[in-house]
């Protein structure tokens, strides 16, 4: 593909990716104000957004089997985890931002578990084999990730367990 092609793509996924993820988070806002209707135009068109992204990583040739897009997934979230929260999060103290201190706090002790559930799912995608995994369950607070049952109270941000939600 022609380099200034690439780039567009590049920045066309990121921005359509971004309006996906902006239009759920204003759904779930209509929704609390009592506008179902005007969450259900946020959440189709989110869905209008994820096509277009999915369209743009298509062309830009980024889908692969499984067994790659785990190992980009545990990249990724390495990444977060050894340079990308760790820097953030010591900026925020130096800056006393605390809310920003407490949410790269959140996210840092989240994506360690992610790495490490996509690390056991890509050994066994290795020899095309689908990953054993039970009730995974993610606090609505923090983002937490835990396979098996929801604990009492969340480890990392102390949120009840009727705030887990399960999958
Ligand atoms: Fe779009
Ligand atoms: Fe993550
Ligand atoms: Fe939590």
């Amino acid at each position: 593909m022609r380099s200034m092609t690439e780039t567009n793509l590049n920045h066309a996924y990121a921005g359509e990716s971004m309006a996906h993820m902006r239009y759920l988070i204003y759904a779930n806002v209509a929704e609390s104000e009592g506008m179902p209707n005007v969450a259900k135009l946020f959440r189709s068109i989110a869905f209008a957004e994820q096509v277009h992204a999915t369209n743009h990583y298509r062309a830009l040739g980024s889908i692969k089997k499984t067994v790659q897009n785990l190992q980009v997934a545990i990249d990724g979230e390495t990444y977060e985890v050894e340079e990308m929260y760790p820097a953030y999060r010591a900026v925020a103290e130096l800056q006393n931002e605390r809310v920003a201190q407490r949410y790269t706090d959140w996210a840092l002790q989240a994506e360690k578990i992610h790495a490490s559930m996509y690390q056991k799912a890509k050994q066994e995608a290795e020899s095309d084999k689908d990953v054993e995994l039970g009730d995974v369950y993610v606090c609505e607070v923090c983002g937490y990730t835990v396979e098996g049952s929801a604990p009492d109270k969340c480890p990392v941000c102390g949120a009840p367990q009727r705030r887990f939600r399960q999958f």
